[in-house]
């Protein structure tokens, strides 16, 4: 969960770091350091909080001599976040510094041997677990790529490192397992980083690394091995076409708004090579050779699960397949029952979170084929699927996912529509439909989100001051309903619940009272009565209600907020963005941090 980056060039080592620890800074955030070998020297900074108190330091300090060193921005998983246990760690000796993204599962046993031997540690971190190990086997080869490899071989658990030597500091080794590494090839610099936007204005040349996989660079050569027995592994260089300013705010206020925002591009770019809007139909070539299966598991976490439960409706009505869909870290600990023929869908918009990944190999042990449903490229899920679906959202910097469930949702219809067309159960009326009602959504969503930003941010104020919310739906209203909780929750931290409407006359309904609103998705579907009524038991309890309606709805509620129609269940596509719209001007509103808010990490690569 944390941000890594290694640097053996040209240039002064640490600017180029503390600079890809910023557009790392979304992977985690409670503590940043850097290593770095001056004088033949090493040095190691660090500081608790955010970036800035990590340059607040180093400006006291010279460090224009090393063209070489490693930094990391921490997301704690072992011990306090406080500077003690903030990464980079060294050895007893100080002669290696280490950072270290993921967890050591069995650190508890290395270390107790390592006591055992005389070493002391400072830290409570698994990370200097993993710098003392990496010490004593280098006492008994003498090698350092020999001893990274025997400790790796002991170490149980993800992990991706970066090794810095005082000895030989424009060295820097790193392997990966179950943890995102990749390498940046430059002219006369190479650099390693958890993700590519941390090197993006120095090179677009990449190299993924694989699990079990070992990489040395220095400022002019570089080479991957296998981490059990150092043998070179042949590499393809890819090069990375988009650019770092999609990656910034853009004028924005916050990631999160920009995001928001950037919703009908988004559309826009997942139907791209996927309609065929002459014979109006819908073709995705990256199943064509994929059998449809006899019944879909869609594995995902948090708003990707939200995301799957919603695409499960369109799923069974248009193509007929029967979806179950699953937590992904209930799902890797269950025997779920797959059979022939099935497949399993992992929704992701990182690639990287570490039970959805799990989830995938637990249905890749049993046999089944694995579709991906991912943004990022060349993350671990897109490797290990047997096919990809790119959402192609670009990449999503604030911590909460706004534009991914779109992409996703997109992408979801789309297959509903490709396997239904390729099954011949889609009826050709729906297909012209969702085809013309696709065609316009974008141009429709870009024309609302001013206005739906505006009513988002007056009735935010009104309602800010409430301590808990509900959010209600129905049908495809009710993943909606569950993001829409999520949202505010994670951003504003105003408790919410989402709740299938239908279910709040079973319990959940004796918390209504005055000071406990409720936030109803309410279009004019075929729900729409069945939502009435239990808007209506709501307000018998004197409930006060915001409710996203279409023209011409007969609610008499507190707060009604009246959004553009599309077709069908694309009206979908409209409500989504209130409901972000809604919990972002809360959080603005109170001051919370938006883009990176308390105790939460981007792309969560710990179970
Ligand atoms: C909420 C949020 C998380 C993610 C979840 C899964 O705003 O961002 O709930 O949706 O951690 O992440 P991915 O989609 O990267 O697997």
């Amino acid at each position: 969960m944390c941000g890594i980056i290694g640097y053996a060039g040209h240039r002064p080592a640490v600017p180029v770091i503390i600079e890809g620890l910023r557009r790392l800074e979304y992977r985690g955030y409670d503590s940043a350091g850097v290593a770095f070998v001056q004088n033949k020297e090493l040095n190691i900074v660090r500081a608790e909080g955010k970036l800035a108190n990590l340059e607040t330091k180093l400006e006291s300090i010279n460090v224009t001599m090393a063209t070489s060193g490693i930094g990391h921005t921490r997301w704690a998983t072992h011990g306090v976040p406080v500077e003690r246990n903030a990464h980079p760690h060294c050895c007893q000796d100080g002669s290696l510094a280490i950072i270290h993204n993921g967890i050591i599962e069995n650190y508890q046993q290395l270390k107790a041997e390592l006591l055992e031997k005389g070493y002391e540690f400072r830290s409570e971190t698994d990370t200097e677990v993993c710098a003392n190990l990496i010490a004593e086997c280098l006492r008994s080869t003498g090698s350092l790529d020999t001893a990274i490899s025997m400790a790796l071989q002991r170490a149980e658990g993800a992990y991706a490192i970066v090794v810095c030597d005082s000895r030989n500091p424009g060295t820097l080794y790193a392997a990966r397992q179950s943890s995102p590494l990749v390498m940046g090839i430059g002219q006369g610099e190479n650099f390693l980083a958890s993700d590519i936007p941390a090197f993006l204005p120095y090179t677009r040349d990449v190299v993924f690394l694989e699990d079990g996989e070992m990489v040395r660079i220095d400022a002019n050569s570089w080479s991957v091995m296998n981490v059990k027995d150092l043998s070179p592994v042949e590499k393809q260089v890819h090069h990375i076409t988009w650019d770092v300013q999609a990656a910034q705010k853009g004028g924005y206020k916050h990631f999160m708004l920009k995001e928001i925002f950037e919703q009908p591009r988004v559309i826009s770019d997942c139907l791209t090579g996927r309609m065929d809007w002459k014979q109006r139909t819908v073709t995705l070539p990256e199943l064509e050779q994929a059998a449809i299966p006899s019944r879909l598991h869609i594995v995902a976490c948090g708003t990707s699960f939200h995301a799957g439960l919603w695409g499960k409706q369109l799923l069974e009505q248009w193509a007929g397949v029967p979806v179950s869909v699953e937590i992904a870290s209930e799902f890797r600990y269950r025997q779920p029952i797959m059979q022939q023929g099935e497949a399993v869908l992992v929704i992701s918009q990182s690639g990287e979170t570490a039970d959805t990944l799990a989830g995938l190999r637990l249905a890749k042990e049993q046999g089944l084929p694995v579709i991906g449903l991912c943004n990022v490229v060349g993350s671990s899920i897109a490797r290990e699927a047997d096919t990809v679906v790119y959402t192609q959202a670009g990449p999503e910097i604030s911590v909460a996912s706004t534009k991914a469930m779109t992409s996703q949702m997109t992408a979801l219809a789309l297959l509903a529509l490709y396997w239904g067309i390729r099954k011949g159960v889609l009826p050709d009326e729906t297909r012209r439909a969702a085809v013309d009602g696709l065609e316009k959504l974008p141009g429709q969503l870009e024309s609302e989100l001013p206005r739906m930003r505006e009513e988002a941010k007056r009735l935010a104020r009104e309602y800010s001051s409430a301590r808990s919310f509900f959010f209600l739906g129905r049908g495809l209203s009710y993943p909606l309903a569950l993001e829409g909780a999520l949202k505010l929750k994670e951003i504003s931290y105003i408790h919410a619940e989402g709740y299938a409407a239908g279910e709040m006359k079973h319990g959940p309904i004796a918390l209504i009272d005055p000071e406990f609103p409720t936030f109803a998705v309410a279009p004019a579907d075929d729900l729409y009565p069945k939502v009435k009524s239990n808007l209506q038991e709501v307000q018998a309890r004197s409930g006060r209600i915001i409710a996203l309606v279409h023209p011409g709805a007969d609610l008499a509620v507190d707060s009604p907020w009246v959004m553009a129609e599309a077709w069908g269940p694309l009206s979908s596509f409209l409500a989504l963005p209130a409901l972000q719209l809604f919990s972002y001007e809360a959080a603005d509103y109170l001051g919370k941090d938006v883009d990176q808010p308390r105790n939460l990490a981007k792309s969560v690569t710990v179970e």
